[in-house]
């Protein structure tokens, strides 16, 4: 459950148990840290942005970020966009509908995540073209497979959301709406947070926000129509629909691994972790842990309970997770009720080893 390795040169420890997992994430000597702390050029805007977010801060500045921006993110208010998010979904598919074959990646599990997104922070609607460009290069830069030319590319596209939010915050200073992005720009006239970290944490929401529910909206449906009985189970009972989303969750985890840094010597499970070491949890591995969940491998849709680690674990468990529960709950729906069907051999899975995301899967009507 504990192993020392060194995949793809990246030395360290490397957590499969699921109880291991759990103790490492809510343990705050495993301290989070920016991918790449390395001080060259040629990645500074991708490093200082991500050295503001509260996704790579520890306590007790964590916290603080968190908490100006927690409160738009409770599952009650989440529930209040339903409709928004049902009206959404159903644009999109009203526009794609008469094609006869789709991609379910590209003509509508990104459109519809950015659109959502968009609408809850504030981003008009004609920009969020961009949001899959920018997902794409940032997770790729991040991801364990990056090579020197990802993460320049990382750095490039920082540099072009800073402007894109740069102006964007000049817009609403001058005419603020109700939205999250002009309650952050308040937060900061009322120095709750810096210039820096309103724009880190902008940048933070809307790809934390974006890429894993597509990859969420895809491996589900991957998922359930590949299971025959499981999606029989769903039509007879369409009730049964948060539970299999939570299955989906733990059996093609959107996200696979978390990294954490020791700041002191800790032993665990007899093994000695020293001071600097890296430890990387596998969240995948852990939701299939035999010793936690019983048959792992199997789908089971009406499993209860399902307590996997998908969001994460600790005060760092995923802020957006009430959001990508009910936007896969509704796309799923929507999907299912319009009877798409899936074509397996024309799945491309992305070469990641931190995510589990598929590139392209073709559907088809009726
Ligand atoms: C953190 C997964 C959707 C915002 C996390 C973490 C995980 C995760 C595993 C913990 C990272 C760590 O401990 O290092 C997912 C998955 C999603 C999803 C699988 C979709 C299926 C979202 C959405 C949003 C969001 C929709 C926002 C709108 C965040 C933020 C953090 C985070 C801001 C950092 C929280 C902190 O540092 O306190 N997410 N996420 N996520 N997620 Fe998500």
């Amino acid at each position: 459950p504990v192993y020392k390795g060194n995949f793809l040169k990246y030395p360290g420890w490397y957590v499969t148990g699921y109880q291991e997992a759990v103790a490492i994430l809510k343990d705050n000597r495993f301290q989070t840290r920016i991918p790449f702390p390395e001080t060259t050029k040629k990645y500074k805007a991708l490093m200082e942005i991500q050295q503001h977010m509260m996704l790579f801060k520890n306590p007790p500045d964590h916290a603080r970020l968190r908490m100006l921006v927690s409160r738009h993110f409770t599952p009650a208010i989440i529930e209040t966009f339903r409709p928004n998010i049902e009206k959404i979904a159903h644009n999109l598919l009203d526009e794609i509908k008469n094609n006869n074959k789709i991609d379910v990646i590209s003509d509508f599990a990104f459109p519809f995540a950015s659109l959502v997104i968009a609408k809850i922070i504030g981003i008009p609607d004609d920009d969020k073209n961009m949001f899959r460009e920018w997902a794409l290069s940032l997770i790729q830069s991040i991801d364990l497979t990056r090579s020197r030319r990802s993460i320049i590319d990382g750095n490039k596209t920082t540099v072009k959301m800073l402007a894109f939010f740069k102006d964007l915050i000049l817009i609403r200073r001058q005419s603020p709406k109700n939205d999250l992005i002009s309650e952050l720009i308040q937060q900061e006239k009322d120095k709750k947070l810096t210039e820096e970290e309103l724009l880190a944490t902008s940048v933070l929401l809307v790809i934390a926000g974006h890429e894993t529910t597509v990859n969420l909206i895809s491996n589900s449906l991957y998922c359930i129509l590949s299971n025959r009985k499981e999606h029989q189970k769903l039509i007879e009972n369409p009730t049964l629909i948060k539970s299999a989303i939570e299955e989906c969750l733990r059996y093609e985890s959107p996200t696979q691994m978390i990294a954490r840094i020791a700041s002191e010597d800790v032993e665990l499970n007899k093994v000695h972790i020293k001071r600097g070491e890296q430890v990387y949890v596998l969240i995948g591995a852990a939701n299939r842990d035999p010793k936690q969940f019983s048959n792992p491998d199997v789908f089971d849709i009406t499993r209860n309970p399902n307590p996997h680690l998908a969001f994460g674990s600790g005060i760092h468990f995923c802020l957006g997770s009430a959001l990508a529960r009910l936007e896969a709950q509704i796309a799923i729906q929507v999907l299912l009720q319009n009877e798409i069907n899936i074509h397996p051999e024309t799945i491309k899975w992305r070469k990641l080893v931190g995510f589990r995301a598929m590139e392209e899967m073709r559907g088809t009507w009726g």
